[in-house]
């Protein structure tokens, strides 16, 4: 048997909450693989919204089994106030969740370590969503990071230790060092998360496999925030490409089935770092209306732009993707004309790459337009009621990438999913 990845191929936030609920019955298991509570995963349906941070999001289809896998950083304090407010409304979640032993914890001063290396940085700030990733990765890297497994035995020294690093590294960089009440709520929290079972995710993972059952592994963020191939230093910390599917959940990579890649008819971003087809006029603010573009942890304004295919052409690359998806397709249904950016134009030179600093060099899109379909597809059921304008948009995006669009999303509800081929 073979694990599905599906991640997104942009900034983040093209959707993939959605599309893994959408696609919860075909599997038995879905897992989390990385990245932490700075992910926003939104999921709607029956009239109710649900955002999920660090819980994978098929949780509410058919009892799957879920993991929180082990390149996961999990806030136990965001962890339980996510998991209470499921729990009360109805979802049965300690049975269906399991934790890795192997996920690192965010701590207390983590999170302030995260504001403060972030005041430090004054205008070369990252825009982080301020939820300690940073940190937490590079204590794990630096194999200083203390991990769900050691909360089972002689935590409290553990503890210790890490916190008067940390508090010597906040003194250094004059940040907050006021943690009593967060480190109060967090031990409260630690011993509810203590109730879910703590598991070696990787044997679990593979003996599932070898019994024949089907694992689609969630990612978070997008693969132009990933640390290795994202636009550095403007990324977060872990590995949001396929291969951290192999890393996060200890799967090998002869494993690797389907990789769905998600991405939004346009694009966005938040935070800092490049973005070649952001767009500050008139039609970047009618996107972000339309689109509800706001993010759905720290509430902050996205970014808004034209589709970039010079850097989905990329991500297609870097995650072996195999089938694509489509979102937020309707957030286009009133445009007459839609531009693709195909190349870009570094220096006066037109290139089809990513540039190794997007930032530092004179950078513009080279556009191409397309004709829109001016058609409300919002309450669509088939692919047979599509417009002809919008298949060749489609058509033109799959002849631009090489891969084929399997699904396509025109709205924020569950059933507003349409599926082109399996
Ligand atoms: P994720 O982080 O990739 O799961 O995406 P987010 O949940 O952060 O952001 C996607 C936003 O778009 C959410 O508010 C979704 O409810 C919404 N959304 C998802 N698909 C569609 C779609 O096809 N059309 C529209 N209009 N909204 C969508
Ligand atoms: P989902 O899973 C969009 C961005 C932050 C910031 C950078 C680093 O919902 O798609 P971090 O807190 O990770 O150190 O921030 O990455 N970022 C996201 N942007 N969607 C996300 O997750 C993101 N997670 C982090 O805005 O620019
Ligand atoms: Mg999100």
């Amino acid at each position: 048997m073979k694990v599905d990845v599906l991640l997104g191929l942009q900034w983040g936030d093209e959707g993939k909450g959605k599309v893994v609920d959408v696609l919860t019955p075909r599997y038995d298991v879905v897992a989390r693989f990385q990245g932490g509570p700075n992910a926003g995963h939104t999921l709607e349906f029956e009239g109710k919204k649900y955002v999920l941070r660090s819980i994978p999001s098929g949780i509410f289809q058919n009892n799957n089994i879920n993991i929180i896998g082990g390149g996961v950083v999990l806030d136990p304090v965001l962890f339980a106030e996510e998991a209470r407010a499921l729990e009360s409304s109805g979802v049965a979640l300690k049975e269906m969740l399991r934790i890795s032993r192997k996920a690192h914890l965010i701590l207390p001063t983590h999170r302030k370590l995260d504001a403060a290396n972030e005041k430090a940085k004054g205008a070369a700030k990252i825009g982080t969503t301020g939820k300690g990733i940073g940190p937490t990765y590079t204590d794990k890297i630096s194999r200083n990071g203390l991990r769900v497994g050691d909360l089972l035995h002689n935590f409290d020294e553990k503890y210790a230790a890490a916190k008067a690093r940390h508090l010597s590294m906040l003194k250094a960089l004059d940040g907050d060092t006021d943690v009593a009440e967060l480190e109060k709520q967090w031990f409260e929290a630690v011993e509810y998360l203590k109730e879910y079972p703590i598991i070696d995710s990787e044997y679990d993972i593979n003996e599932y496999l070898c019994q024949g059952k089907k694992v689609l592994c969630e990612g978070a963020q997008g693969t132009m925030l990933d640390v290795d191939f994202g636009s550095y230093p403007f990324v977060t910390s872990s590995n949001t490409v396929s291969a951290g599917a192999c890393t996060g959940l200890g799967v090998a990579p002869s494993r690797i089935g389907d990789v769905y890649g998600i991405f939004k008819a346009y694009c966005t971003r938040v935070g800092s770092g490049p973005f070649p087809t952001e767009l500050f006029d008139e039609t970047g603010r009618k996107l972000r209306d339309l689109g509800h573009e706001y993010g759905a942890v720290t509430g902050r304004e996205r970014r808004c732009g034209w589709i970039d295919l010079v850097a989905l052409r990329y991500a297609v690359m870097v995650n072996g993707v195999t089938k694509l998806i489509m979102m937020k397709s309707d957030v286009l249904d009133g445009f007459s004309v839609i531009k693709a950016c195909t190349a870009y134009k570094v220096n006066g030179e037109e290139t089809k790459r990513f540039p190794f600093d997007a930032t530092g060099v004179e950078l513009e899109p080279v556009y191409t337009e397309l004709p829109g379909w001016n058609t409300d597809m919002t309450a669509m059921k088939s692919h047979e009621e599509f417009p002809a304008q919008f298949n060749d948009y489609v058509a033109f995006l799959e002849k631009e990438l090489g891969v084929p669009v399997c699904i396509v999303s025109v709205g924020p509800d569950r059933s507003q999913t349409i599926e082109l081929r399996k």
